[in-house]
């Protein structure tokens, strides 16, 4: 068997249905919204690991602080085989974990990315012989089904990305994960905790505007993809922190008066001035609500670890 294997899971037209669907639904709401999904073309990815880099953009580094610090723990306590994980984008900070897994046999990243997927998967095969890698391009919330490699498996959530779903989205998607794991299996969950409301808006809203180009990337997917006239200059990015939910929203907000044409759904979209379009929430967390989520999907966190400075948490939990 090859090392590096990549797979599609869905037909390339069932994403762009997905998108039109998307598309279709958000824009035709009040408020109007986008899920954070699409952000992730190549560029959209590269503009990712950017930000992963920003003096204001902390949890990158307060997660790779706890993986450096506990991956020993994490792959003694699970021993697994195949290692999983879901939006594993530049795979970086997996090294870790992958190095600490003495008995790991594949390596199993899930991305809508491809690109990323192709870029990371590569350079694994090339860095770590004898790993397989299996990845494949899947939404982790459309009903994933994984290869049947050897157990035990460890299925890796980081980066906080569990807190761009809402929290409806975040409990189906909990529990679609309970059903992948058997007895002897765990998860290892990435969440950002709250913290003081300057911090956290400063890293959704950097001094070098890395994070607002990323946002407006959204518009320019659906330019490219559904033949749309978005121009990104007419809108300005906002990121604003919602204290009664804890969660960063990302917006859009149209600068004038402006209607934008999207042929592929037939669409001619009014936006006032000032009118916000919602891109992505980004919830943050506290351990006892990380814990009942779990509790409520049928898991169990028996490990909870932070950094340093107490403003990231990595979870391990096994089924119940
Ligand atoms: N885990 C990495 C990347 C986080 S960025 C880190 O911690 O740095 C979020 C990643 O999730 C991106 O690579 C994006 O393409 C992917 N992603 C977002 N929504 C997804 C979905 N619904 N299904 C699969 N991948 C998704
Ligand atoms: C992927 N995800 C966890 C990032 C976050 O922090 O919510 C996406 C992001 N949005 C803006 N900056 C980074």
């Amino acid at each position: 068997m090859s090392p590096f294997r990549i797979t599609r899971t869905l037909p390339e037209d069932a994403t762009g249905a997905a998108l039109r669907a998307d598309v279709r639904r958000g824009l035709t709401g009040s408020p109007m919204t986008l899920p954070p999904k699409w952000f992730y073309d190549a560029r959209g990815s590269e503009l990712f690991d950017e930000i992963t880099t920003l003096p204001e953009y902390y949890p990158t580094r307060a997660e790779r602080e706890i993986l450096l610090a506990r991956s020993g723990e994490i792959a003694a306590a699970s021993g697994a085989r195949t290692l999983v994980e879901l939006g594993s984008g530049s795979s970086e900070k997996t090294r870790y974990l992958i190095d600490a897994l003495t008995g790991l046999r594949t390596y199993v990243p899930v991305d809508v990315s491809e690109s990323a997927l192709a870029l990371a998967g590569r350079a694994l095969v090339a860095e770590r012989p004898g790993l397989e890698v299996h990845a494949l391009i899947a939404d982790f919330t459309a009903g994933l089904a994984l290869p049947g490699t050897p157990g035990p498996r460890l299925v890796a959530f980081l980066g906080g990305t569990i807190g761009n779903l809402l929290p409806a989205e975040r409990a189906a998607f909990l529990a679609s994960v309970r059903a992948l794991l058997a007895p002897g299996d765990a998860l290892l969950l990435g969440t950002d905790l709250v913290k003081d409301e300057e911090v956290l808006v400063r890293a959704y809203d950097d001094a070098a505007g890395v994070t607002a180009a990323f946002n407006k990337n959204v518009l320019t997917v659906i330019n490219r993809e559904l033949g749309a006239d978005f121009d990104p200059a007419a809108f300005e990015h906002v990121a604003r922190w919602d204290a009664e939910r804890e969660w960063i929203e990302m917006r859009l907000r149209s600068r004038t008066a402006q209607t934008v044409k999207i042929p592929a759904v037939d669409l001619a979209v009014d936006f006032a001035e000032g009118e916000d379009l919602r891109t992505e929430v980004s919830a943050k967390f506290r351990e006892e609500g990380v814990r009942g989520e779990l509790a409520a999907a049928g898991m169990e966190s028996v490990r909870w670890w932070t950094d340093g400075e107490g403003r990231f948490a990595l979870s391990l939990s096994v089924v119940r």
